[in-house]
């Protein structure tokens, strides 16, 4: 097992820590550009106190309140250029992942030029700008659900080419986030579902496509797991109910802030696939997970189905001793579908209203996209593009 994991954000955790803002913002700089969706932020107020909190500590702040869910390029790059106009040396982003990863995807164009597109690789052979400088960056989730907040990755669509995909890189990790599990008692239940989903598929992911042995990640990711299934449907119930929001909010933080997934080289295929989902009908990308999740999971399990096993004996503690791997294992995905069905999240692509018509063009953006100059994904059953068109089908 070889990996490297530097994880350098200082997270600042619990309900109230917001109030913190402002003076750990004003060891940053002077000015702050404040990242925020088009609405939600505006209506709790939290748009407004974080102005007062940051204004306190003599920090001047400049709200970009623009940012749409699946952020555009265009977008983050009509942000650096407000940041060019008025100077701000530092970038928050407060809201979801679409507002962190802008704030992150704002402070690399800010301080390193071009468009965001340029340093995005979506395409093999293409030639891209590299990060080499980034204004600090602070986030402050709203939603649990990205784990945008501990990571140095941002997530960007480009609209005109129907094109989504991520820029890591060490710059891009938060100097500190505030991860106040408060600010989310207001998400709907809906998009609180979606949230859950991505939490459970950021640990998932590489427990299943990876083949390597690595007890300690796999238990990492069992803990997420449950605790996601034990706290999700109280908050789908209960938005107010503070104690589910928490360890939502704690779970989100952890799952992909590096350890967890650590040592695991198997590939994100079902990021990858929903990203081209989201990329051509800009759906939630939980949502999106939660449609293809199950059909990825029988689709690799027919040809790898031991890690599907430890999942249904680890996870939803069945008795699958005596059980062939291929039974095992569809004994612990049925029973997380029905969980999931039992959640209210979305199972079909149809109930997204996405119909049979792009699946063709899909599979080649996912490959072509994600593939990094092979014919197939990365998983423990490598994706064919005949794969990820089959998938997409059975999730219709
Ligand atoms: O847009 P606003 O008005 O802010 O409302 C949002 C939006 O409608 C709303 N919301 C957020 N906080 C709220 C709230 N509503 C009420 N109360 C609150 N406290 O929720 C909706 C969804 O927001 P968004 O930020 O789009 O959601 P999410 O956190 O799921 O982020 C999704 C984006 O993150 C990327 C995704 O691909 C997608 O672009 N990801 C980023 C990752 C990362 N950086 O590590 C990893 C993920 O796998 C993911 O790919
Ligand atoms: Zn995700």
């Amino acid at each position: 097992m070889k990996f490297t994991w530097s994880n350098t954000t200082r997270v600042i955790f619990g309900v109230g820590e917001f109030a913190r803002l402002g003076e750990e913002a004003a060891k940053l700089g002077k000015r702050a550009l404040v990242v925020t969706g088009k609405t939600s932020a505006k209506k709790t107020g939290l748009v407004d106190r974080a102005v007062e909190l940051l204004e306190k500590s003599g920090v001047e702040a400049i709200v970009f309140d623009d940012i749409e869910p699946n952020p555009r390029s265009t977008t983050v790059d009509r942000a650096a250029a407000v940041v060019k106009e008025t100077g701000c040396d530092f970038v928050i982003g407060l809201g979801g992942g679409s507002p962190m990863d802008s704030a992150k995807a704002i402070a690399v164009v800010s301080a390193c030029g071009g468009s965001i597109w340029d340093y995005i690789l979506s395409k093999p052979g293409k030639k891209v700008r590299t990060v080499d400088a980034a204004l600090p960056i602070v986030t402050v989730p709203t939603l649990a659900a990205t784990g945008s907040e501990a990571n140095g990755g941002a997530v960007i669509s480009n609209w005109e080419l129907h094109e989504k995909a991520a820029l890591i890189h060490p710059l891009m990790y938060p100097r500190f986030s505030i991860v106040d599990p408060g600010l989310t008692v207001t998400v709907s239940p809906e998009y609180t579902g979606d949230g859950g989903i991505d939490i459970i598929s950021h640990v998932l992911e590489s427990y299943c496509s990876s083949t390597a042995y690595t007890p300690l990640q796999d238990r990492f990711s069992e803990g997420v797991i449950r605790t996601v299934m034990e706290h999700l449907p109280r908050a789908m119930a209960n938005g107010n109910d503070v104690e589910a929001r928490t360890h939502l909010s704690w779970a989100s933080t952890v799952a992909l802030s590096g350890m967890v997934n650590g040592g695991r080289p198997g590939g994100f295929p079902l990021h990858w696939m929903e990203h081209v989902v989201s990329a051509h009908y800009d759906i939630s990308h939980g949502r999106g997970l939660a449609i293809l999740m199950p059909h990825l999971m029988r689709h690799t399990a027919e040809k790898k189905p031991d890690k599907y096993v430890q999942f249904a004996r680890n996870v939803f503690f069945a008795d699958v001793a005596e059980q062939k791997p291929a039974v095992a294992a569809e004994a612990g995905i049925s029973q997380f579908e029905r969980w999931m069905k039992s959640c209210g999240v979305y199972s079909t692509l149809s109930q997204a209203n996405i119909s049979s018509d792009k699946f063709g063009t899909m599979a080649d953006d996912v490959i072509r996209i994600y593939g990094y100059g092979k014919d197939y994904i990365d998983n423990a059953r490598p994706l064919y593009r005949q794969d990820i068109e089959q998938i997409y089908r059975m999730a219709l």
